[in-house]
């Protein structure tokens, strides 16, 4: 006997008993509800996973609740703090989505600005060379900044840009979950970091970033203007390529 013929209420208590299973059983798998990540709606932007322990060495990719492509969609054409009206593009960041390395720079330059992505100019040229001389491409790694939009006239990040853009990078690091994250800079390291400590004083060992090791350096800005501290950023690459080999 068919038992839910001519009784939708029954047919509809059936049909949501079935979808809390499925919900259950997707919870439990730690999938992402929705099946499609890079175009799930909002609401369904969802993974339920247990959360990474403070000062865990790595966030597996399993916890990520974002896409790349979907934190690109929400960010949308910004307007939420005062950069975007002196932009020409949106710096969101380049390279590969499973990188096991990511850098971090300050801001987009001139270049930067005009090109959409992040360190093309002097300086990026600079990091294109120390990236290479680590055995890696610009596609192997994922390059982004604190802040997406160019300041104007290059001066410092204020507070209120800050916190208007670091959601919408920590999204993009808790998706990449890289093995390292290399802050490049005083600014970039104390702003994930949350500490007010010089860089020379950061650098040389790994940090913490929500349980992602993190090493802060000197920019290759700072590198252009003094470059007897090419040195020390040697250095603090060889300890991330180290790091990288022995977790190979
Ligand atoms: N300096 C930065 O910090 N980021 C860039 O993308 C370019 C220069």
């Amino acid at each position: 006997m068919i038992q839910n013929e001519n009784d939708p209420q029954r047919e509809l208590c059936e049909l949501a008993g079935a979808l809390k299973r499925i919900l259950r059983e997707e919870e439990g798998s730690g999938c992402c509800i929705g099946g499609d990540r890079h175009h799930a709606p909002q609401s369904e932007k969802i993974t339920v996973s247990r959360r990474p322990v403070e000062g865990e060495s790595q966030i597996s990719p399993a916890y990520s609740t974002l896409s790349l492509t979907a934190i690109q969609d929400e960010l949308g054409n910004c307007r939420r703090c005062g950069l975007s009206q002196g932009r020409n593009n949106i710096v969101f960041g380049e390279g590969n989505p499973h990188a096991d390395l990511v850098f971090v720079g300050e801001a987009p330059g001139e270049q930067e600005d005009r090109q959409g992505k992040p360190f093309v100019g002097r300086a990026g040229q600079l990091l294109t060379k120390i990236i290479e001389a680590m055995g890696f491409t610009r596609q192997d790694v994922y390059i982004c900044n604190i802040l997406k939009c160019r300041p104007p006239g290059n001066r410092n990040p204020r507070p209120e840009e800050i916190a208007a853009c670091e959601p919408f990078l920590k999204k993009q690091l808790e998706a990449l979950a890289p093995k390292v994250i290399c802050a490049l800079g005083s600014f970039a390291a104390k702003t994930l970091l949350r500490k007010e400590v010089p860089i020379t004083l950061l650098r040389g060992k790994f940090h913490f970033y929500q349980g992602i090791n993190l090493m802060p350096t000197y920019h290759p800005a700072y590198l252009l203007r003094n470059p007897g501290a090419k040195k020390q950023v040697w250095d603090d690459v060889q300890i991330i390529m180290k790091y990288l080999k022995d977790r190979d």
